[in-house]
């Protein structure tokens, strides 16, 4: 069965690949590279000593789109490309705009054209803003921060229109927690541009000496240690809960919606001192002022996933730390070594 994986080239895609390779399917990556290697495709593919088709290919370009469903066969699509920096987002959000919402509405056009109706969207845990209890359920209240989270609850809106208007479609929206960790190999991994904006990849460069210091931003919430919590899922999971997702599909669902995440949650100062263990170094850091727009606490019931789809997370915070330690060190500058 052949999957069409947009954005196939970046961190989850690059896990999931593996995942899906090694279970069988054929995997077609249309990319743009904007944010992203080849590297990573090269990689999965001597991991696995399987193929990848690979189309160096914008989702807002319709004809290019269109081409690859010609030529592919393709069974279904996993939905990954967009940008996705929330920062950046409020500088530029018609970027945003532009890229998650035009390229989706693109894509989805050019699937319906040719009749292909199965499709699995990355949301994330953003699209239930500051949430009024934790754990975090599916069928709570949808809201969005900022531009970027906006663009995931318009592209769920979107689906949910779509598949009002059409029974035949089957999409599976799987809202992602904290992704963090990397393959086992250290071969692949999370390779941000720049200083990294979130918490596990910029500890990863205080651990390799390249960054000084973790700025912890803020230890006044209302947590235990003051520090924010969230769900940190290892991408490896997180991976496998698409080829759940995918099979799921095959059984005609309609539109289903899942969270992925471990359902524990942890502070900003346990991730620091469990990747202390898996370093074996001391993490410096500082206490500064609050980043606006951060929550205190955000976690998952992810009980929904395990009875529907047979999916839970099965690696603990040892594990993703040891994992993200080995391909920062392995790679410290990710795949432009
Ligand atoms: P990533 O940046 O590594 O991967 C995204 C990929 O999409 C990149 O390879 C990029 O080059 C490609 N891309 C972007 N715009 C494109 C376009 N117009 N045409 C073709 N390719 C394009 O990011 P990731 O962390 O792997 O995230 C994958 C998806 O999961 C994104 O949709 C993201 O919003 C979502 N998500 C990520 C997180 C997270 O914390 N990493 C959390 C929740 C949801
Ligand atoms: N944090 C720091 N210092 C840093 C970076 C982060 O203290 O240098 C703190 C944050 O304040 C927060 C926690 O670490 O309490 C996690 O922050 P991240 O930036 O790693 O992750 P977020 O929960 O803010 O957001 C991430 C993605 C979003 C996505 C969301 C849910 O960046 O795109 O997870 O999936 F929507």
């Amino acid at each position: 069965m052949k999957i069409l994986v947009t954005g196939g080239a970046g961190y989850i895609a690059s896990h999931t690949n593996l995942e899906l390779l090694q279970a069988g399917y054929e995997v077609v990556v249309a990319d743009n590279l904007s944010n992203s290697s080849m590297e990573s495709i090269h990689r999965v593919e001597k991991l696995t000593g399987k193929k990848i088709t690979f189309y160096e290919a914008d989702i807002l370009d319709k004809e290019r789109l269109s081409n690859i469903f010609v030529q592919e066969g393709i069974h279904s699509v996993i939905h990954f490309a967009g940008l996705k920096a929330v920062g950046e987002s409020c500088a530029i959000p018609l970027k945003y705009f532009r890229n998650n919402l035009s390229g989706t509405i693109t894509l989805l056009e050019v699937m319906q054209e040719y009749n292909v109706k199965n499709l699995v969207f990355s949301s994330s845990a953003t699209v239930y803003g500051d949430p009024e209890k934790v754990p975090v359920t599916e069928d709570m209240p949808l809201s969005a921060t900022n531009p970027y989270g906006r663009t995931k609850l318009m592209i769920e809106e979107m689906l949910r229109d779509l598949y009002r208007s059409d029974a035949s479609w089957n999409i599976a929206i799987l809202r992602y927690f904290n992704p963090i960790g990397a393959h086992e190999s250290g071969e692949i991994g999370e390779d941000p541009n720049g200083i990294p904006n979130n918490l596990v990849p910029y500890v990863a460069k205080v651990a390799i000496g390249e960054l000084e210091k973790v700025n912890v931003f803020g230890d006044d919430y209302d947590t235990p240690d003051g520090t924010g919590i969230r769900d940190y899922i290892h991408v490896v999971d997180l991976a496998r809960g698409h080829i759940k997702a995918i099979e799921k599909l095959t059984q005609n669902p309609g539109l289903v919606v899942y969270n992925l995440g471990t359902g524990v949650g942890y502070s900003v100062l346990d991730i620091i001192h469990n990747y202390e263990k898996a370093c074996n170094k001391t993490i410096p850091y500082a206490v500064t002022p609050r980043r606006p727009g951060d929550i205190a606490v955000s976690y998952a019931d992810a009980t929904k996933a395990y009875q529907e789809l047979g999916w839970k997370a099965e690696k603990g915070i040892d594990k993703m730390c040891e994992d993200s330690f080995r391909w920062q060190s392995k790679y410290p500058k990710g795949y432009k070594n």
